[in-house]
């Protein structure tokens, strides 16, 4: 036998085995299959399948496949639960919350054997990480419901919620999802994903437990397929999925037009960059956190490691020396460092990768010890050599592999960082915190964690930019999700906005040269002298630019009169918009809000000393009579003035994490926004969109009113007597949702906005799925009047990405 005297001088690990004996009680206590859990109680299990242990490649249970009519039968029960459980005061939603907090507590340690064994990670993360983050999450949550009536007046929940979630954090997954939608009001209806649905189940169990009232959270096992159903549903009136980019495309497509919110969080490539001031020491653990946490399948693993030159072979050597003292083996083993891969499908898929890596010629390094055989395990993997550009560097492997590329300068080490197309989290490691604080804004990702690596917390936001998604979970910024404005209705209420034909509405504009001796006129004036031939052209990188194609539309008056011509715009001129709008953003995203709120009140100012000219035109057009159309120029001038107020306001926060630190919650913006304009109210509809987007820093290219376009056109003069920069605001007119389609397309449009037709709605959003783009879509008519759905806020937010930036401090 060992004695005591012998482990010290060897310092061998000894067995430190969790019991399982309770996960196996709960488990033979469901001794015929899982059925799901509708509307209070578990139905009758159907097909099923089995779900695996990897850690030793064996049966843990047997689960039902969900049916499409499975997901009807818990979407109605979640729409009949909706009303009662949204009529609740948040107190009473508070406590409800506050229970589900204090189960998740009670049965702590069985969730965390439950979840190392159905997914492999190891019991010191489920127990230590996992589990009391699900908690949290509860707790933090079980305050907004308290908070609720004061901190989201003028919101209501959104309705029914089909929630999706992947394999990597089982349960924390579902707590990120339920705890903000069932604080709002929202009833749910969740999917786990189908290697690991068993925490999920145990949770519905212990919730309803606990007295959440039937239907308000239902679970429903099953694969894509159930996942699809669930999507595809028409009672579900948002769908929030984390996963892969590649399914998060698919959800994007299988959703567009449906009028359903989306939320995406997908994938990523995070960059870990360490400057040579760094304490190398303690960027070998946060390595270690980074990649193989988890075994590397998490979302936001730093698992791109960027190096300065002149550290790097240092900080390869003592990252290999680490490396040999990982610890792999049964998730249950309280002393080890990596568990099990989920499934044989992602081992298969880490080994192509890593193939592929040794193929493409990068050097490959494993430790020398060997993993257990008898499950799903994979040892952590370093490549250096890596080219930029090689698949390894650019593909989300979702495995132990770390790969790292060097750089010289800190310039050099942004451009490297940026360089993919997902966004969703970046290590900063030195000891200048100047460097770090000038790094943070610059890199693309929703998170920063300066001299650290994947924390999280409830009162944090976390979500990525471009291909990682849209949207955030947690904090203030999470519930914002899970809530509509009051008063725009449900989605079968929606009015449309009165389709442009043409020759069908009044108003209404076509393409083509003159007929019948036709000129421009404006029909308010005696044609004794006839007016100056005049056409507006593009509005373009500060210029007024002809259009591409050399065609142009006419504009009539409601009663059929020419009353101007306007550009044709076609795809090469939204190009251009785009390229002039990419070049301005590099300066007016770094403007002070005060400059940017200095040069909206000069164009307010500009567009008041020509208001009688403004309600002439926008009265010629819509025929909306004189007092409407005064009514209407005043109000784009104080909406002009609110986002000048704005400007220098839109804060962010600080949210207060259980860190010695603080995370910084930053509103940035978003880059190019593509805004189709709503085809009423000509100016105001353009000014209440335009506004916003360029008060938080972002350029625009704009397509105004399809009918009504002159209202846009005359706004040139007053936007190049304002001092604004060229290229921040772009106008091309012509036929708007095939130029919508075209800014939603295109990879360098970072949003799109899109007030229309539900069959523009449907395009753009479609469109969008190329590179992820955010998209805010939508064929409600709002009343641009009422400042309760014409600006303020949701505007604010749709403008602005907010970046967490973490920041540890002390010795
Ligand atoms: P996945 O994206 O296919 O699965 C995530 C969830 O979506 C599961 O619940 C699944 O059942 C569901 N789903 C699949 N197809 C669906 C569809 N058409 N409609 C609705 N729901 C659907 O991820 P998977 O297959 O488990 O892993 C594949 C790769 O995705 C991994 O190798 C990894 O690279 C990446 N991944 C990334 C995650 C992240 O958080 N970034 C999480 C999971 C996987």
């Amino acid at each position: 036998m060992t004695t005591v005297a012998q482990i010290f001088q060897t310092m061998e690990y000894g067995p430190a085995p969790e019991s399982d004996a309770e996960a196996r009680k709960w488990l033979a206590s469901h001794r015929e299959p899982f059925g799901h859990f509708i509307d209070g109680v578990w139905t009758h299990p159907g097909r099923t399948f089995e779900v695996i242990d990897p850690s030793t490649a064996t049966a843990l249970a047997q689960v039902s496949q969900g049916t499409k009519a499975d997901v009807d039968a818990a979407v109605a029960a979640a729409r009949q639960a909706f009303a009662g459980w949204k009529r609740l005061p948040g107190h009473a939603r508070a406590r409800h919350l506050y229970a589900l907090a204090r189960e998740v507590q009670k049965h702590s340690r069985l969730f965390a054997v439950v979840e190392s064994m159905d997914n492999g990670k190891s019991i010191r993360e489920t127990r230590d990480l996992d589990v009391p983050l699900v908690a949290r999450h509860f707790y933090h949550h079980a305050g907004w419901a308290q908070l609720f009536e004061n901190e989201f007046a003028g919101h209501t929940p959104v309705g029914v919620i089909g929630q999706i979630i992947p394999w990597n954090f089982p349960l924390l997954m579902l707590a990120w999802k339920v705890a903000p939608a069932l604080a709002a009001g929202n009833t749910v209806v969740l999917k786990p994903a189908e290697f690991t649905p068993l925490t999920a189940l145990l949770f519905a169990e212990v919730a309803a437990a606990a007295g959440i009232p039937p239907g308000v959270l239902n679970i429903v096992t099953g694969d894509g397929e159930t996942g699809k159903f669930l999507v595809e549903h028409p009672d579900v009136d948002k769908i929030a999925f984390t996963g892969s980019t590649e399914v998060g495309r698919i959800i994007r497509r299988a959703t567009a037009g449906s009028g359903k919110k989306l939320s995406l969080e997908l994938g990523g490539k995070s960059p870990f960059i360490v400057y040579d001031d760094a304490d190398l020491d303690s960027v070998v653990e946060g390595v270690v956190d980074a990649i193989w946490f988890n075994q590397g399948q998490v979302c936001c693993a730093g698992s791109r490691l960027l190096v300065q030159e002149g550290v790097a072979d240092r900080l390869i050597a003592k990252l290999r020396a680490r490396m040999e003292k990982l610890r792999i083996g049964k998730p249950l083993d309280k002393a080890v460092d990596m568990g099990a891969i989920v499934a044989p499908v992602q081992l298969d898929r880490i080994r192509g990768l890593v193939q592929r890596g040794v193929d493409e010629g990068a050097a490959m390094w494993q430790p020398s010890w060997a993993c257990p055989t008898d499950g799903y395990f994979y040892p952590p993997t370093l490549f250096t050599e890596v080219q930029p550009s090689s698949t390894i560097a650019q593909v989300e492997i979702f495995g132990p592999v770390l790969v790292t590329m060097t750089f010289r300068t800190p310039d050099e080490s942004v451009a490297l960082a940026n360089n993919t197309p997902y966004g969703l989290a970046a290590s900063i490691w030195t000891e200048s915190i100047n460097l770090a604080l000038d790094i943070a804004p610059k890199v693309k990702a929703g998170v920063v964690w300066i001299n650290s690596t994947n924390l999280f917390d409830a009162a944090s936001g976390f979500g990525g930019y471009r291909e990682s998604g849209f949207g955030r979970e947690g904090g203030r910024e999470g519930m914002w999700e899970y809530v509509k404005p009051e008063g725009l209705g449900r989605r079968e209420d929606a009015r449309s906005e009165p389709e442009v034909r043409n020759g069908v509405t009044p108003g209404i504009l076509d393409t083509g040269h003159f007929g019948r001796g036709e000129r421009p006129n404006d029909n308010r004036r005696p044609a004794l002298v006839p007016p100056i031939n005049r056409t507006p052209k593009l509005f373009i990188g500060g210029k007024q630019t002809r259009p591409d194609q050399g065609y142009v539309r006419r504009v009539h008056a409601p009663q059929g009169a020419l009353i101007g011509e306007v550009g044709e715009g076609n795809r090469k001129d939204v190009r251009n918009a785009v390229e002039a709008a990419h070049a301005a953003w590099k300066g007016w995203g770094k403007a002070t809000g005060h400059l940017r709120g200095q040069i909206l009140y000069y164009i307010a100012e500009n567009l008041a000393a020509r208001s009688e000219e403004f309600a002439r035109r926008i009265d010629a057009q819509t025929g909306c009579g004189d007092h409407e159309a005064t009514r209407e120029v005043d109000a784009a001038i104080s909406r002009l003035f609110t986002y000048a107020a704005w400007a220098d306001k839109y804060d962010g926060s600080v949210h207060h994490v259980p860190i010695r630190g603080v995370a910084l919650a930053m509103n940035e913006p978003i880059g190019v926004i593509g805004i189709a304009c709503p085809n009423d109210r000509p100016l105001l509809g353009f000014v209440s969109l335009v506004a916003p987007a360029i008060a938080t820093g972002n350029t625009v290219v704009v397509i105004p009113s399809e009918p009504h376009p002159l209202s846009a056109t005359d706004f040139y003069s007053v936007l190049e007597t304002s001092d604004l920069p060229a290229g921040v605001i772009n106008i091309v007119t012509g036929a708007k949702d095939p130029l919508a389609r075209v800014l939603a397309e295109h990879d360098d449009v970072e949003a799109v906005w899109y007030f229309g037709l539900a069959s523009g709605v449907k395009t753009v959003e479609e469109a969008s799925a190329v590179n992820m783009k955010r998209t805010w879509a939508t064929w409600q008519r709002r009343d641009w009047f009422d400042a309760r759905h014409g600006e303020g806020k949701e505007f604010l937010r749709e403008a602005t990405q907010v970046k967490n930036i973490w920041v540890p401090y002390g010795e």
